[in-house]
């Protein structure tokens, strides 16, 4: 187990590269399954989302061969169905698009139920089912697997409105329709950056997939995917990470190799805060020298406030002057972070989907636990905000999603180091 210590209240200078999308990423793997033959994914980061689902191919017999850190060549020609177990959907969510990929390339699918949700409310699938059905399959829900069989062993195109925009759904029966006989129209579908790659990476591999990033999608099914080369976008929410850390701490920071474009949602608010954003090519020039002025946020789909960077953005508002709101519509129960900003001086109350957050000069460092991917990696923000010394605990949910975290704060100034927590010899080993 490790721990962070951070040593906060310095400013952040520097360059920061962004990786892969870790939300692209966890899908392609996936759709990997479907293609007969090698492709290979430039831009994959190494996180260990990616690394679990890695394995999950391995054991359905997929050949994976490492070039560099972030390429790989996956070659699922000879996979063969199998389940994917509990222990594996437990530990990352991403793992029911191989529901999706399965029923797309075999017309059946067996996969565990993915676990309880880490915001602390559900995180249903009713929509992912009610897709698979319309495509023809016979989905049971038993002994906490889904089972889903295509009739005939091939799934049929169909249309399908979702009831609730979805980003998993929309790229679970993406997935499925890939390789379905006919045309599939999909709507109130998730428009989010990641689906638009989702459907270019399919496509680059044989498929016919139009309108992703609109609210309607529609796949004309293909007999099969063939192989071929693609690179990941870069992640939106890593990059707006090291943006809300750059609002908190001060500085001035060149986020790299990024698209521009799916950060407004995030640049306009840092901007109504009072930070400073230029466009340059493919970068962000963020720098923060003034207050902090307060604002509210409401979390939406693409394009609009992404939900998983609210508890970054919170850990800016509370230091912002003033009092800020923030609205959660996404998931009914995202604000687990608030007690532990507590504990370091944060004025925040909770009401069911609102936050109130009274901004306050400073934060003070304190014994802090990371509750989800998301609420760790804004911990990180407050904790290099904070004045004094900071201890993050449960650093494994922020290893989910960022890749080399340690470093490429530290390369900004970040005084941040990983501890393994001494095992029961008493040892304490340095693994930063
Ligand atoms: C994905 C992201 C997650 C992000 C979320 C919203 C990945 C791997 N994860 O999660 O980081 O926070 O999008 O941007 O990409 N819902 C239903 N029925 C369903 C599916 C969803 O009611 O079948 C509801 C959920 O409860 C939630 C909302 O729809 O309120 C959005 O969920 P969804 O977009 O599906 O999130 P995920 O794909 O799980």
């Amino acid at each position: 187990m490790t721990k962070y210590i951070v040593e906060g209240g310095s400013p952040l200078f520097g360059e920061v590269h962004v990786s892969g999308a870790k939300n692209a990423a966890v899908a392609i793997i996936p759709a990997a399954v479907m293609v007969r033959g090698v492709c290979r994914i430039e831009n994959i980061p190494q996180i260990s989302d990616v690394t679990l689902l890695l394995s999950i191919l391995r054991d359905l017999g997929a050949r994976i061969r490492t070039i560099n850190a972030n390429t790989m060549e996956i070659d699922c020609s000879s996979v063969r169905n199998g389940q994917v177990p509990y222990e594996a959907a437990r530990r990352c969510r991403a793992s029911c698009y191989m529901m999706g990929a399965l029923l797309g390339r075999f017309g059946q699918a067996e996969v565990a139920l993915p676990g309880g949700c880490d915001f602390g409310g559900t995180r249903p699938i009713d929509q992912h089912l009610k897709g698979f059905k319309a495509l023809g399959a016979q989905v049971e829900v038993q002994s906490g697997f889904v089972n889903a069989q295509a009739k005939d062993g091939r799934l049929i195109g169909s249309s399908i409105f979702l009831d609730k925009v979805s980003v998993g759904a929309t790229i679970n029966i993406m997935l499925a329709a890939a390789t379905a006989e006919g045309l599939t129209v999909i709507e109130n579908v998730a428009k989010e950056p990641h689906i638009v790659d989702v459907a270019n990476f399919l496509n680059s591999m044989g498929a016919n997939i139009r309108g992703a990033g609109t609210d309607v999608i529609k796949v004309r099914g293909v007999e099969s995917l063939h192989g071929g080369t693609y690179s990941i976008i870069p992640d939106q929410i890593e990059a707006g990470t090291y943006m809300a850390a750059v609002a908190a701490c001060g500085g001035q920071v060149t986020i790299r190799d990024i698209i521009p474009k799916h950060m407004d949602c995030i640049s306009a608010k840092l901007q109504e805060m009072g930070v400073e954003i230029q466009e340059i090519e493919d970068s962000l020039l963020v720098r923060r020298v003034g207050p902090l002025n307060k604002t509210n946020i409401k979390t939406m789909p693409y394009p609009g406030f992404p939900t998983d960077m609210q508890p970054q953005l919170a850990a800016v508002l509370c230091l912002a002057q003033g009092t800020s709101i923030i609205t959660e519509s996404v998931w009914s129960s995202r604000f687990r972070y608030a007690d532990e900003f507590k504990r370091m001086g944060a004025q925040i109350q909770v009401n069911e989907n609102l936050a109130i957050i009274e901004g306050v000069e400073r934060l003070s460092g304190a014994k802090i636990e990371a509750c989800d991917l998301r609420a760790g990696a804004a911990m990180i923000v407050a904790a290099l905000a904070a004045q004094g010394t900071s201890e993050i605990t449960n650093v494994q949910y922020i290893e989910r999603g960022y890749e080399d975290v340690i470093n490429k704060f530290r390369l900004l100034g970040g005084r941040i180091a990983a501890v393994e927590i001494p095992d029961e010899s008493g040892d304490v080993r340095n693994a930063s």
